[in-house]
């Protein structure tokens, strides 16, 4: 099924019009002879919030680390923030990176250490060497730290070793790291997988209404947190593109079809 794959449109920026946060032409990614992606046409403009669905293996993750530069595209085009990121020397792609928040399936926390350190870590970009250094060796719970921690419902955590938390509170550190970087654009890759329904909704309304508007990515097994929180929904299906649509246009026939197994 292709559900009209370009429903929203490519928009030329004009005067003031700022770029639009990714856009994606014709892009691929191949690992050997498998094409993870392939022919990808995506524009997201700032402040849309798009969920990304699909069965396990359609290729999600591979989209928001192409999206973020961690993996190069083998064929087309990726740009963000309107910088081609392909061949950007690390010097230019760094900065770009810091303006994008994100929760990876594998969350990227460090075990041993207290929560307060993995949050931290969240903005250790905007400081300077110095202040990064004195935050490792003495982490201070100042009122940022405390109040990302109390929005997602751990600030009771701030010195706990982030290996004795649960699988859900380790995913909601990962989220008040991610708030504390204060990113312009979010890629969240399944980041309410381990979370109760309402933890789950809770988090996804706090990714969705930060204090000021951002663009949000975020892959996600539950067709109702998309019809719910998002914009837009996106589908793929084995590597390509299959819709592109208002998430409110969300049905069942749309689903059947995406999660069919063939
Ligand atoms: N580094 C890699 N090397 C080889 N194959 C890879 C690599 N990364 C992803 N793939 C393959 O690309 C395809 C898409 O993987 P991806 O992780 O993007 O899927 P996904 O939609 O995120 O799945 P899930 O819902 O299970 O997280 C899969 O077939 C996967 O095996
Ligand atoms: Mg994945």
């Amino acid at each position: 099924m292709t559900e009209n794959a370009n429903l929203v449109p490519f928009r030329q920026a004009s005067g003031d019009a700022p770029p639009p946060a990714v856009v994606l032409r014709r892009v691929g990614r191949r690992f050997a002879s498998h094409d993870a992606l392939a022919d990808i046409d995506l524009a997201i403009h700032v402040g849309e919030r798009v969920a990304i669905l699909g069965a396990s293996g359609a290729g999600k993750s591979t989209l928001l680390s192409l999206i973020n530069g961690s993996l190069p595209a083998t064929s087309g085009d990726v740009e963000v923030f309107g910088t081609r990121l392909a061949g950007l020397p690390l010097a230019r792609l760094r900065p770009l990176q810091r303006r994008i928040g994100i929760i990876s399936q594998r969350l990227d926390l460090v075990d041993q250490v207290r929560v307060l350190h993995n949050i931290n870590g969240g903005r250790l970009g905007r400081w300077s060497s110095v202040r990064a250094l004195a935050a490792l060796a003495w982490p201070h719970a100042d009122t940022a730290a405390i109040d990302a921690l109390e929005r997602v419902g751990l600030a009771w955590a701030v010195h706990e070793r982030t290996e004795l938390l649960s699988g859900g509170e380790r995913q909601r550190v990962a989220i008040a790291r991610l708030l504390l970087q204060e990113p312009e654009l979010v890629l969240a890759d399944e980041p309410v997988s381990s979370l109760d329904p309402t933890r789950a909704a809770g988090i996804l309304e706090l990714l969705c209404a930060p204090a000021r508007p951002i663009t949000l990515v975020v892959s996600l097994h539950q067709p109702e947190l998309a019809r719910q929180h998002c914009t837009r929904a996106v589908g793929l299906r084995a590597g390509r593109l299959v819709f592109d649509l208002p998430a409110d246009r969300l049905d069942d026939r749309v689903l059947n079809d995406l999660y069919t197994l063939t």
